[in-house]
């Protein structure tokens, strides 16, 4: 079996190749990430119609580069027909009637290639910006129709988690190089991983804690009230004119500083409160004052004391919560995702609180991290080994930009 994911619910236009193989394992052909950063860099934070249009003009090329990438992208024999044609243009026009850009460049596509030697096709229906979720959606069911192919809905968090299963860190991360896949096929086995299992995923839309007692099952016993974690990082950069997205950029500067030898103190919000909520606008706010307290000369010498202590106060509390969570449901492993998950401050606390209590720990790569469709094909190649998910038609998925795991 080979799928096809496809992930547009933010700012990254993703499509990953993943072929299923008969012992159990999987490899990963290709995962082509096109980030818009660039375009939303100076807005300091992501404009949902920009999204769109970016991801409409985005998706094609990286169709075409995933398909390649996997060898799986053939030219077309010339004495080619599409059987019911005509009334199948037709309802693809319908299809992508919002997304005009798309269809201009899909319909010669269509022509040109092949149908790859695919057999499910996974897209990303939620949650997210909608305007975004949309043009995935849309063009999954393009694809759909035109290659008689069953499409697959995932929920954008549970393929966060799922990026867990992926490799374990420090092996060989990187998807293949190119042309290199299909030849030298890189097969993995799902990680093997203790439930019950404490879930703490925090990304720039997302911040919740989920108990796992099993693959697909989901209990969120708290999240934030406010802002996400990325999003904190996000407003924080913002603030000191730092530039987008902020969470890469303020755990950098801050880097050159030991908070224990340092004057600023921030609030570590929530960090006793009795439930697993967590809430970030209050240091968001207690930042915001203190740098309004600064002069230019006094606000360059102290950006990154402000960054180091800002990200130890995130840290604090997410890695405190997470820990007494860990406990109080007695899990076995402690898991970390989504695009926070990339700092490497937070990775190194909660991997040394996990491994003081003899928790196993588990966090994905990097690049697996941040938003990826490698993670949307992995999440779909599970669900079809463990919950043997029904064939699912196309016509009837819809996005919900606020789904939530359950
Ligand atoms: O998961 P993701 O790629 O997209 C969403 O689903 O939201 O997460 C993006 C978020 C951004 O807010 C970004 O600032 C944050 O992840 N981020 C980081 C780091 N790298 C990315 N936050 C803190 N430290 C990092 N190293
Ligand atoms: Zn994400």
């Amino acid at each position: 079996m080979i799928i096809l994911a496809i992930e547009t619910s933010c700012d990254e236009t993703s499509i990953a190749v993943l072929q299923a193989e008969k012992d159990g394992g999987f490899s990963i052909l290709s995962n082509i990430v096109s980030s818009q950063v660039a375009i939303h860099a100076p807005y300091g934070g992501v404009v949902p119609m920009l999204a769109k249009r970016e991801h409409q003009r985005n998706l094609l090329p990286v169709l075409k580069q995933a398909l390649e990438e996997s060898r799986l992208l053939k030219v077309q024999s010339s004495n080619f027909k599409v059987k019911n044609g005509k009334a199948k243009f037709k309802i693809l026009e319908e299809l992508l009637n919002r997304e005009e850009t798309l269809f201009k460049k899909l319909t010669p596509f269509l022509k040109k290639y092949e149908k790859p030697d695919i057999d499910l096709i996974a897209v990303t229906n939620g949650p997210g910006l909608e305007p975004a979720l949309w043009v995935g959606v849309n063009f999954a069911k393009a694809l759909a129709l035109s290659w008689d192919l069953p499409v697959m809905p995932i929920n954008h968090v549970e393929a966060h988690i799922t990026a867990n299963w992926l490799e374990p860190i420090g092996a060989n991360s990187k998807s293949p190089a190119r042309g290199e896949a299909r030849q030298k096929r890189q097969i993995t086995k799902p990680k093997q991983i203790e439930f019950p299992i404490l879930s703490l995923i925090v990304s720039g839309g997302h911040t919740q804690l989920v108990l796992m007692r099993d693959f697909g099952q989901y209990k969120i016993l708290g999240e934030t009230r406010d802002d996400a974690a990325g999003e904190a990082f996000d407003k924080l950069a913002k603030m000191l004119n730092l530039g987008y997205p902020g969470g890469p950029i303020v755990a950098k500067l801050a880097q050159s500083i030991d908070v224990r030898h340092q004057q600023i103190k921030f609030p570590r919000p929530m960090l006793n409160s009795k439930d697993y909520d967590f809430s970030f606008s209050g240091l968001k706010t207690a930042a915001l004052y203190f740098i309004k307290t600064l002069s230019p000369a006094q606000l360059k010498k102290l950006t990154p004391a402000i960054c180091a202590e800002f990200q130890q106060a995130a840290i604090d509390v997410l890695v405190s919560k997470t820990i007494r969570a860990a406990k109080e449901y007695n899990a076995k492993t402690v898991l970390l995702s989504g695009g926070v998950a990339s700092n490497d401050l937070l990775r190194k606390t909660l991997s040394l609180a996990t491994e003081h209590l003899s928790l196993n720990f588990s966090v994905p790569p990097k690049n697996f991290c941040t938003d990826n469709a490698a993670m949307i094909a992995l999440t779909t190649y599970l669900k079809t080994q463990n919950l043997k998910p029904k064939t699912y038609n196309w016509q009837k998925i819809q996005v919900n930009a606020n789904s939530r795991i359950s």
